[in-house]
């Protein structure tokens, strides 16, 4: 299918450090950094915006995948945009008009994602998926890293998967050894991980998910 490719999610870093340690696991060997971009509104918890985002950027030329959990998407396009951020996905679930958004993020340069929290069904994505570049199925609740990873969404990759072939999917939450082959089987090729990456040896991590990753 398609290639592999890990992204650390920063979530589970020292954000006082957000610089160095995204820079600590490009040298690790990520392929992409991912960024949880929450308002304490569509999700019970804040982190950051575009801002510390566009700092971020001054120090790394790593593509940048924002995930925007927040239930205004629309609004953050433009400074997103200006910020550096290469991807920008959101939530089929904060927003009722997902054509327009795809084409505004289109528009702006930057490549463009729909996520699907657990309980939203596969099918409400499959309209918009010739004009995507990937589609996030989550794996936990989002709002928060360290949760236990939801095997029962891998029907929605699977499926994903066997109608797409050409398409990025990507999981995010609870992918660690244990979880990794079952995602990978599945049909996921984009891997974001916090919390196993950055709480033990990040290059024999980010290699272990990436190995389990591509022998599918
Ligand atoms: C959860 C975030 C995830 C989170 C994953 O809302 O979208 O990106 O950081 O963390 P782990 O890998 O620890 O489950
Ligand atoms: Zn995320």
């Amino acid at each position: 299918s398609r290639p592999a490719a890990i992204g650390p999610s920063v979530l589970a870093a020292d954000m006082s450090r957000l610089m160095e340690e995204s820079l600590d696991v490009e040298r690790q060997g990520a392929d992409y950094i991912h960024l949880d971009v929450m308002d304490g509104h569509f999700v019970p918890n804040l982190t950051f915006g575009a801002p510390v985002i566009k700092g971020l950027r001054k120090h790394t030329k790593a593509l940048l995948d924002a995930h925007l959990m927040v239930s205004h998407p629309a609004q953050w396009v433009d400074d997103m945009a200006a910020a550096g951020v290469d991807r920008f996905t959101f939530h089929v679930e904060a927003t009722d008009k997902v054509a327009e958004l795809i084409a505004a993020v289109k528009a702006k340069g930057m490549g463009v994602g729909v996520a699907l929290k657990p309980a939203t069904p596969v099918e409400e994505v499959f309209p918009y998926c010739d004009d995507l570049d990937l589609v996030l199925i989550m794996t936990v609740e989002p709002g928060f890293g360290g949760q236990s990873f939801m095997a029962d969404q891998m029907s929605k990759v699977k499926e994903l998967r066997r109608r797409y072939p050409g398409l990025d999917i990507e999981v995010d939450g609870g992918l660690a050894d244990k979880t990794i082959e079952e995602a990978a089987r599945a049909g996921a090729n984009l891997i974001v991980c916090g919390s196993y990456i950055f709480k033990g040896n990040k290059a024999e991590r980010i290699n272990l998910l990436k190995q389990a990753v591509e022998k599918y």
